[in-house]
């Protein structure tokens, strides 16, 4: 997935003619296949419904998803979802056609978040938003959503959670948000570790060095990928063929719940590319 910005990374003078260009940008670039989604300003702005009309009505039909920033509640989704349907209506666009990504990077935005996981049907990815979220929270941090050698564990742990379990319960795909020191690729694996065995789905880059970083730690590995399909192939040689639900896999007992897990493993190995090693 690949986004555009009109919000934090465009200048205050220069928001409303970075419009146009985004939609310029959707339209006459060649984006292959990949998911492709603008993130617009947050509603409290003047730009929000500006953004959502100019750059769906004009480039609507290649984008797949609008990013609403710094969601507080429930109805800040809807009132995105409701104004979408129209310029849907108004652009021969299906309905639905758009779908929507909602960052978590508020405080309130955060107590909120099992409401706002659940506020409309477009919503596909939940994502975090570690530097608005540190300025919100008042941490005595001056990077956002990196290391704090001082706290004792991690200090997002809660957020982390919070955030994931919210958008699981909902079908949603899950993200965390940038890493921002763009030249430290070993923060930024150590980063990635904390959110991938928690069971998010993966993480922004950047910058293209941290494309390879990212893909390669939230994509299992071979071996993972292998093991998965054994586990598979056993557990349905137990069910199916010998009537059993738990059996020995090695020295492990598994049943459905260990089907489950592999099957999840499979799912992300066969996207990112893997394939059944030989023998
Ligand atoms: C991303 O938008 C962030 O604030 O971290
Ligand atoms: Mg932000």
């Amino acid at each position: 997935m690949t986004f555009l910005d009109l919000e934090d990374s465009v200048a205050p003078s220069e928001k409303e003619a970075a419009r146009a260009k985004v939609a310029k940008a959707v339209r006459e670039l060649d984006w292959g296949d990949r998911v492709l989604c603008v993130r617009v300003n947050a509603w409290d702005t003047r730009f929000t419904y500006g953004d959502v009309i100019e750059v769906v009505s004009q480039a609507g039909e290649r984008l797949d998803e609008v990013m609403l920033p710094k969601v507080q509640s429930a109805d800040q989704v809807v009132a995105l979802d409701l104004l979408l349907s129209q310029v849907e209506a108004n652009s021969a666009l299906e309905h639905g056609h758009i779908g929507i990504e909602a960052q978590i990077e508020t405080t309130r935005g955060l107590i909120n978040v099992e409401e706002i996981c659940a506020a409309s049907p477009r919503l596909e990815t939940i994502v975090f938003g570690p530097a608005d979220f540190a300025a919100s929270m008042e941490m005595p941090v001056l990077t956002g959503g990196i290391q704090v050698p001082e706290y004792p564990g991690d200090h997002f742990h809660y957020v982390f959670s919070k955030i994931l379990m919210a958008g699981r319960a909902n079908g949603l795909q899950v993200i965390d948000g940038p890493y921002l020191k763009v030249r430290d690729p070993d923060g930024l694996r150590d980063y990635c570790q904390r959110t991938r065995i928690l069971g998010y789905d993966g993480k922004w880059a950047l910058h293209p060095d941290q494309v390879t970083i990212i893909n390669e730690l939230f994509s299992p590995t071979q071996e993972q990928f292998d093991r998965a399909l054994h586990i598979l192939d056993a557990y349905e040689e137990a069910t199916e063929g010998e009537g059993k639900g738990a059996v020995m896999f090695g020295d492990e007992m598994i049943d459905e719940a260990s089907r489950k897990i592999a099957l999840k493993f499979v799912t992300r190995g066969e996207r990112a590319g893997l394939r059944r090693s030989a023998g």
